[in-house]
């Protein structure tokens, strides 16, 4: 396999996807041929921003291939509380670990640690940007419940402008054929302008809607997601489109009878708890597969050989003009450019370099 770190699901052939899938699977009915795929090997799991699912899951998928964790939930607890760069802690982790986990919520922050690091580096999500691993739970749960992923009408609900999940699931889904998304938002919470011009680039078929019902009965898949109280600059911004979206029982009444209804959790209010009986709620499911789906990942990385990344051009002032980017803080960090659609893009978090 050629991936070396998890940064952007975008980054990841297909074709390595499809391994990761297939041992993932096999993980889920044999687990115990895997007890000690990772014996001796050592996770680091640096979470800068809370997390009760992604950290617990990587922890666990850790000790459920024989190897072992260490790591922080609170930043507050570590050197970060003294000053200490991203750039600095990521190389005195990685000589102490096999593979990093790390959760920022800096845009572009795991691109960042893994222009430093010795080990492959895992995005646990980095802000309003990514989330790789959320959507190997999503792509998973898609294909063990319903077959495969080819052809679906897919319909992403809520706040799709900060939700990271949402970024990574129509990356990853620009791999599959005839995929059909329903992007329901409040105006003012659609998706990024980087996400349209990536789907664009990619023949995607999207359609950006308010209403949720109106689309209901042509969903094969219905992805809600909570509005992100914490990433809003403006709080009014988020006290005009809190609630905004509330899926309930009777709103049901109207999908297919196939429908995966699906949420990366934690849910605020945007799932009547009464949904949760419904056959067609699998969020619960998905949460489970996300520690299988990361089985797998670990096994491809955490026994990859250390090799060191090299010197990093030395950056002086940001280029990006995304103030949640992690260049704004890291001035050191080297002015990465990328292309997207023509235009020159930051290469840590994706905006348009304007
Ligand atoms: C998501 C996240 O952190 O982006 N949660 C998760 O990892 N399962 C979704 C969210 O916080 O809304």
């Amino acid at each position: 396999m050629g991936m070396r770190h998890l940064i952007d699901f975008g980054d990841l052939p297909r074709a390595e996807w499809d391994a990761l899938y297939k041992r993932c699977s096999d993980i889920i009915d044999h687990p115990a041929d895997y007890m000690d795929a990772c014996k001796g090997k050592v996770m680091a799991s640096l979470f800068y921003e809370p997390s009760t699912r992604t950290n617990f899951s990587f922890q666990t998928a850790m000790l459920r291939v024989g190897g072992s964790v260490f790591g922080f939930a609170d930043p507050k607890s570590t050197s970060t509380a003294k000053g200490e760069t991203l750039k600095d802690t990521i190389k005195m982790v990685s000589g102490y670990a096999d593979v990093v986990v790390m959760r920022n919520p800096r845009e572009g922050a795991a691109k960042a640690a893994s222009l430093y690091s010795d080990v492959p580096v895992i995005n646990a999500g980095d802000g309003g940007h990514m989330h790789p691993t959320q959507t190997m739970a999503d792509l998973t749960t898609i294909t063990r419940l319903h077959g495969g992923v080819d052809g679906l009408s897919v319909g992403l609900c809520g706040d799709l402008k900060n939700g990271r999940t949402v970024h990574s699931l129509i990356k990853a889904m620009a791999k599959f054929k005839d995929i059909k998304f329903y992007l329901i938002s409040p105006r003012e919470l659609a998706v990024p302008e980087y996400m349209r011009t990536f789907m664009r680039e990619n023949g995607m078929w999207f359609v950006e809607v308010t209403g949720l019902e109106t689309v209901m009965p042509q969903l094969d898949v219905l992805y809600m997601t909570r509005i992100q109280r914490e990433r809003f600059v403006d709080p009014l911004e988020y006290e005009r489109n809190k609630g905004i979206y509330v899926l309930t029982r009777s709103k049901l009444e109207r999908a297919r009878k196939d429908l995966l209804v699906m949420h990366p959790l934690p849910r605020v209010d945007e799932i009547a708890i009464d949904v949760d009986d419904d056959p067609r709620a699998v969020y619960f499911e998905q949460a489970r597969y996300g520690m299988f789906a990361r089985m797998s990942l670990l096994i491809e990385l955490a026994n990859q050989p250390r090799m060191s990344p090299g010197a990093v051009e030395i950056g002086t002032q940001p280029v990006c003009h995304n103030p949640n980017c992690i260049t704004q803080t890291d001035h050191y960090l080297p002015p990465l450019v990328k292309k997207n659609g023509g235009v020159d893009c930051c290469a840590f978090c994706d905006a348009q370099l304007v």
